[in-house]
């Protein structure tokens, strides 16, 4: 193992069951101290267990390894801070936050109710704003943060009843795309992982031998890539069944059509103007204003 975590201070949120358990897992093993959070809630969020935090810390005890187990919930500001207080207390600092708890509440877009749109935002967006802005003096303090956000393909490309997952989820985009560029100064990275994987959450929407490939283990393998020292910034990568490609949001080449421009000019010019042959990605907003008025 060449890639080590040694003293290195991480919060996994989500990390009783699933994809967070492996990265917590996999962190622990290469030498991390971990802070296992969970709350402990069925898959649509409803109820909590202190079992399923303690349960992974007893995993990687058993291992050998640090870990401390932390049950609060990362949906609101007060218990995100105690989340973020758990790590300071226990072990004096903080190198890396991967945000993955998360829930599903899926419905067509005409049938979802309002509060289940809200309660999805409120875990996976929000929570991850909460338990990062928590962790980020820290982080600045530390001179160097590791940060994951865990996005979907259902946010990068859509999914049919998901518009509330899918918003959350290109919203940790949104929220990666300027605190890469904010953390820059101190060494905190911020990137995406899109994953794939068999756990509680898909065990039920994919056959069982497409299941038996989709290890989570395999999307730790491209989360531990996202924390370690040598890790880029501000990249979205997919991962799942061994495959590992990265996702990015690209401009084409566009076509100027003047300070006159038409509604009949822009359907005239349609075809040139959706033509993504030339497509390139920036990296900040002010990267792309250069470009248009280069
Ligand atoms: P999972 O249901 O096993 O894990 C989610 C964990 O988050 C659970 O252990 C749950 O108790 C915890 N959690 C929920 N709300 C919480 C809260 N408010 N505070 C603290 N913990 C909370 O499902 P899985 O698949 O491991 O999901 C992990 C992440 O990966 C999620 O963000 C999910 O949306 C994302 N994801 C998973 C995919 C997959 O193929 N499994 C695909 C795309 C994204």
């Amino acid at each position: 193992m060449s890639i080590r975590f040694d003293n290195r201070v991480a919060i996994v949120t989500g990390a009783g069951g699933g994809l967070g358990r492996s990265h917590a897992l996999a962190l622990a093993a290469r030498g991390a101290k971990v802070v296992v959070n969970d709350l402990g809630g069925a898959v649509d969020g409803s109820g909590s267990s202190a079992g399923a935090a303690q349960r992974v810390v007893d995993e990687i005890k058993a291992l050998g390894g640090e870990a401390v187990a932390d049950t609060n919930s990362v949906s609101t500001p007060e218990t995100a801070e105690a989340l973020v207080k758990t790590a300071i207390d226990t072990y004096g600092k903080l190198d890396i936050v991967i945000n993955n708890a998360g829930i599903l509440r899926d419905k067509s877009f005409s049938k979802v109710e309002l509060a289940d749109f809200k309660l999805v935002i409120e875990v996976h967006l929000m929570g991850s704003v909460y338990v990062t802005k928590a962790a980020w003096p820290h982080l600045q303090a530390n001179n160097y943060g590791r940060v994951v956000m865990t996005s979907s393909a259902s946010g990068l490309y859509g999914n049919f009843g998901q518009a509330n997952y899918g918003s959350a989820k290109l919203g940790l985009v949104g929220l990666m795309n300027t605190i890469k560029l904010e953390g820059q100064k101190n060494d905190i990275r911020v990137n995406t992982i899109a994953p794939v994987a068999a756990t509680r959450m898909t065990e039920n929407l994919l056959p069982p031998a497409i299941l038996e490939s989709l290890k989570p283990e395999l999307v730790t393998a491209g989360v531990l890539h996202l924390v370690q020292e040598n890790s880029p910034n501000g990249v979205i990568l997919e991962a799942g069944a061994g495959y590992y490609s990265l996702v990015q949001i690209v401009e084409g080449a566009g076509v100027k059509l003047g300070a006159e421009a038409s509604v009949d000019d822009v359907a005239a010019a349609w075809d040139k103007i959706a033509d993504m042959s030339k497509a390139t990605p920036a990296f900040s907003s002010n990267e792309k204003l250069a470009t248009i008025f280069s």
